[in-house]
């Protein structure tokens, strides 16, 4: 399977980001975004697969990117992204190294109720 990887800095409401996308027969097949790389947050965020590309480690492969991007670009020491507690791609994301954490004794939420995870860069 011939994907082209494509990247692009945009700016959205005011939020800059990374977008990454993976580009089969002129199609998008996959994305995934670095949102607010240049501050001390930066999260990993729209990570989506087109269904029939599922389950072939393309989501992998773009988070593998969008974490080499970071390390090279960034002037950060961790990475965050927020699930819902019911996606099955938390235990994925515990599997790779990201870990909810509390702020002044409560576990850290987005607005909407989502969880926040996080991970130290090596
Ligand atoms: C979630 C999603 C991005 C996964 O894409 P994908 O290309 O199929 O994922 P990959 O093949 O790269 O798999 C990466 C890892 O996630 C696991 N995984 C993928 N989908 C999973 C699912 N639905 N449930 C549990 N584990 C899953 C794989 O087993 C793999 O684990 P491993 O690296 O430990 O072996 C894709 O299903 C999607 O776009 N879903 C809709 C949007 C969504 O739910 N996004 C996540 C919101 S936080």
């Amino acid at each position: 399977m011939n994907v082209q990887l494509s990247i692009l800095e945009t700016e959205l409401d005011g939020q800059k980001g990374i977008n990454f996308y993976l580009i089969y027969e002129r199609a998008v097949i996959a994305t995934g975004r670095i949102a607010y790389p240049y501050e001390k947050s930066a999260y990993l965020r729209e990570g989506f697969v087109k269904e029939k590309y599922r389950g072939r480690g393309l989501w992998k492969y773009l988070y593998e990117v969008r974490c080499q991007w970071i390390k090279n670009n960034c002037p950060i020491k961790s990475i965050k992204l927020f699930v819902s507690k019911d996606n099955p791609m938390k235990a994925v994301y515990e599997r790779y190294g990201f870990e909810t954490y509390k702020i002044d004794g409560k576990i850290s939420k987005t607005e909407d109720g989502h969880l926040w995870m996080r991970k130290k860069l090596k």
